[in-house]
Parts: structure tokens; sequence; C-alpha cells
């Protein structure tokens, strides 16, 4: 295996500039952001702090790059697409290096990620060349009608510091295969997936102007992005507070809008569950990332009869996680993104004590320090902790009780998010039930991993509007035109 930091030094992929215009270039005034290592809390380089300015610029870079990149034919745009998939799985290990650097979570982990952002440049890849229209019996003889796909032209992607890569490629691989050009803001933690993966793409051939990425702290990119008309479509993934805002910001110039906002995932275990599948799915769902995952299993519910079992079952794989920094081969939880990430985890617990949890296992931070915590059950949880309403995103797992179906239901449905959930029985009925009264945009039944290119990612109520992934992911790039052709006009 490289070893992770000799892999950094060598790269040339991380470089410490935006990219304007098919240009790498530093914030007009030079300053620099540094970006540190969660797992160290040291500095592993610096990006230009840019503006409204820069995004502005980025804005008339991608305006004068439309024409031409959405009158090729779909299956050119295609063969970009294709050769930046093949340069992004190329460069593998050092993009996950770069991932692991500045994000925190394992290699193991930033691998899969680099794959699975990957798929999503060979999907819509393809799927650039099924953008269909239709066409309709009009309501006169002499009419015809034509419905047309265009993509929507300038797009503002912002993207969170999570799934740096993944999330990068869900919104610039759809983007692009629809004939839109981008301008994307990366977060200001994680710039430098941002950066290597454009570098890719400019080697790929994306033509200059087609994509650019603008490096800075949220507000001035942000409120650029929102004020130009020439803007017509946002894609936001971060907190429900700032899509609520961005939202509001693009009623100005009616932006089309794609945010995929908070969560707050019940995962429900039933008494006649499989407690081995069960748990590894719980694993998988609650602490992928630390738990610092928008489709996380927040709140377990977990049925009377089975509750015992369960929390033994699960503690014992909780208790053999590996904490630690992300580059060591062995380890399975990295540090959390930021102290505030901890604090908040801190006060989540508190919280719960002091209400009536207790700790099975973990509680506190980690005797590693820093960012560390120590991946956590409480038993006991309930609706008046503020766990139950608010995502913790850490490796906190707070089991709840429920005696009958309908009570979990009420429970699950109970918050004003909407992104996923989680249902673990053997009853095909009561799947069925079930999946038909959780009020979410995606169920796993039996199934802990619900993240793929070729399924609609999305949530409802205030976990967001819009899908992303699956032929519905490029939809969201594209409007509706259409044509009422008199047939004897043209006679
Ligand atoms: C997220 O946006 O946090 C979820 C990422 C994924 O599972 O694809």
């Amino acid at each position: 295996m490289p070893d992770n930091k000799e892999t950094l030094t060598q790269t040339d992929l991380m470089l410490s500039m935006g990219f304007v215009g098919g240009e790498w270039i530093p914030a007009d005034d030079g300053k620099m952001l540094d970006v540190t290592d969660p797992a160290s809390g040291k500095i592993i380089g610096r990006v230009p702090d840019m503006g409204a300015a820069e995004t502005q610029r980025a804005i008339v870079a991608a305006e004068a790059a439309l024409p031409a990149w959405r009158a090729l034919a779909a299956k050119e745009r295609s063969a970009v697409l294709k050769r930046w998939h093949a340069l992004v799985m190329d460069h593998q290990e050092v993009l996950a290096a770069i991932m692991t650097a500045e994000q925190g979570k394992p290699l193991a982990e930033a691998r899969g990620e680099i794959a699975y952002g990957a798929s999503f440049i060979e999907w819509f890849a393809e799927e650039a060349k099924r953008v269909y229209g239709d066409t309709i019996p009009a309501p006169r003889a002499d009419q015809r009608i034509i419905v047309q796909k265009h993509p929507v032209g300038v797009c503002g992607l912002i993207i969170p510091w999570n799934f740096p890569s993944a999330l990068f490629h869900r919104k610039v691989a759809a983007a692009l295969a629809a004939g839109c050009t981008v301008v994307l803001k990366p977060s200001e933690f994680t710039p430098f997936c941002a950066i290597a993966l454009a570098e890719l793409g400019r080697r790929a051939g994306v033509p200059a102007g087609v994509l650019n990425v603008v490096t800075g702290m949220p507000t001035g990119i942000g409120r650029a992005m929102m004020e130009s008309s020439a803007v017509r479509k946002i894609s936001f993934t971060g907190s429900t507070r700032v899509g609520k805002l961005l939202l509001e910001q693009a009623s100005q110039t009616v932006k089309k809008m794609s945010l995929e906002l908070g969560g707050n995932a019940p995962l429900i275990v039933f008494d006649d569950a499989d407690v081995k599948t069960a748990v590894a799915a719980c694993m998988n769902s609650k602490f992928r990332n630390a738990g610092q995952t928008c489709v996380c299993a927040n709140r377990i519910f977990v049925q009377d009869g089975i509750y015992d079992a369960f929390s033994r079952a699960l503690t014992e794989a909780v208790e053999k996680l590996r904490v630690g920094p992300g580059d060591q081969s062995d380890v399975t939880i990295g540090p959390l993104i930021n102290d505030a990430a901890v604090a908040k985890v801190e006060r989540h617990i508190a919280d719960a004590l002091a209400k009536g949890a207790t700790v099975v296992t973990g509680g506190q931070r980690h005797a590693l320090g820093g960012r560390y915590f120590t991946p956590t059950i409480l038993r006991d949880a309930t609706a008046e902790m503020e766990l139950a309403h608010d995502e913790t995103f850490g490796p906190v797992a707070p089991l709840f009780r429920f005696k009958t179906e309908a009570e979990a239901i009420a429970k699950a449905n109970d918050t004003q998010y909407g992104l996923a959930a989680y249902v673990f029985t053997r009853d095909i009925d009561r799947m069925f039930r079930l999946t038909e009264a959780l009020e979410t945009g995606m169920i796993g039944v039996n199934e802990g991993l619900i993240s793929n290119e070729v399924a609609p990612f999305g949530g409802i109520k205030e976990s967001g509007l819009g899908r992303e992934g699956s032929y519905h992911g490029i939809e969201e790039y594209l409007e509706t035109k259409y044509l009422m052709i008199s047939v004897s006009l043209c006679a």
C-alpha cells in the first residue's frame, strides 16, 4: 500500500488555485484559506479565498461556454465524460489520499467514494444519450405537438464536505451530460477533492468555461450565484437552514432548485427481523463516515421483544470499530470534521443522559483527543431528547423502544425531515405497510446502504426538493419546451 503522505507530496492534482474559464487562478486579492487535516489539525494546503468578483467572472465564463457545449451531440458530451470517468478511476488512489487528508474518512471508505463518485460520471455519460422528448396527439388534425428537452443553462452547484467527490459528480456529471455549464463551490473544508477532479476533467477534454470551481467562504460566492440572472439553476447539498435561505433568495430570479437537505432517518427493527442483518445494516447506515452522512440512521427504533438482543449484538459490533487517523490501514472510524461537530455530539449525549438515556458503550471523546469521538450506543432514548429532532451527524446510535407497528410509524414520522428510513422485518405485508406509511424519499428494507448511481436520491418534507442520480437526476438540469405546429401552414 502506498504511503499516504508521500502520495500527497508527489501529486500534481492538489493545486492551490481556483478554476475559471479553463485557467487555474488565484483570488483577486491574493488571499488564501487554510485547509486542515481533521485527524491532526495540521494545515495540508491553502486555496484561494475567492468571493463575489471571481464568482461573477466564473458565471460569465460559464455563459460564454454554454452555446458550444449544449450544441454538441449528446454522444460527444458523453465521450468527454467517459474519458473523465477513466481518468478518475486511474487516479483512485491519489484522489482517496487527498480525501482522507482533508475530510478524515478512512482510506478504504475514501477509495469506495471515489469509485461511487465515478459511477455517476459513467451513468450520466450514458444518460446524456437518452434525453428523450415526446410527440403528443394534438387536439386538431392539422396540428402536431412535439416536446423537446433543453439544458437549463448555467448552473450553480454547492457541495458539502462529507462526500466531496461523490456529490461533486452526482451534480456535475448530470449537469454536463444535459448540456449545462457549471460554477461549483466546494466546501471550504474539502476544496482539494473538487480541484483534483476539475483538473482531471480538464485533462479529459472538458472545454474551458464548461466547469468552473470557485474556492472560498460561502457568503460572497453564494450571493453572487443567487443574485445572478444568468444562473438558471442551483443545486445545493447541506443544511435545511441554508437550503431555506437559498430557496428564498432564488425567488428573486425564479431559479430552478434542487435541494438535498438535512435528515433524521428512523431505522426500525421489528421483533421478526434477522438480528444479524439488522445489526450489519445499522453499522453501515449509522457509522459510515463516522456518522456524518445525511442518510445516517439518527433514531433507531427497536421493538420490545428484540430490544435487548439487538442492543447486545450492536454493542459487540460497535466495540470492534477502530478509531484513528484515516490513513492507518486498520482504522474504521476517522475524526469528525471540526471542533463544532465534536461539541454537537457531546451536547446531544449530555442532553440525552440528563433526560434518562443510559450509555451502553462510548459516550465520550476518544482517548486520542482532537476530533476523535468514541462510537456510542445510548439506551432508553425518547422523543423529548434533542437527538430525536436534530441530526447528530456523529457516531452516536440512540436506541428507542416501541411496542406496536402503529407506534413505530407515528414516532418515525414525528419529524419535519423526510430523507431516508430503514425497516427490518421478515413480514412482507408489514414491509409494504411500512414503506407506504413512512414519510421519506428513500427507504431501505433489510438494507442499510441505499446510495448508488442508478436510484433516485432525495427527500420530501424539509429534507429537500428534486432527485439526484438515476434517470431522474438528469431531468433536474433540463427544461421542457413544447412546440405546437400547424401542419397546414407548413404545406
Ligand atoms: C449525503 O449526502 O450525506 C449522503 C451521501 C450518500 O450516501 O450518497
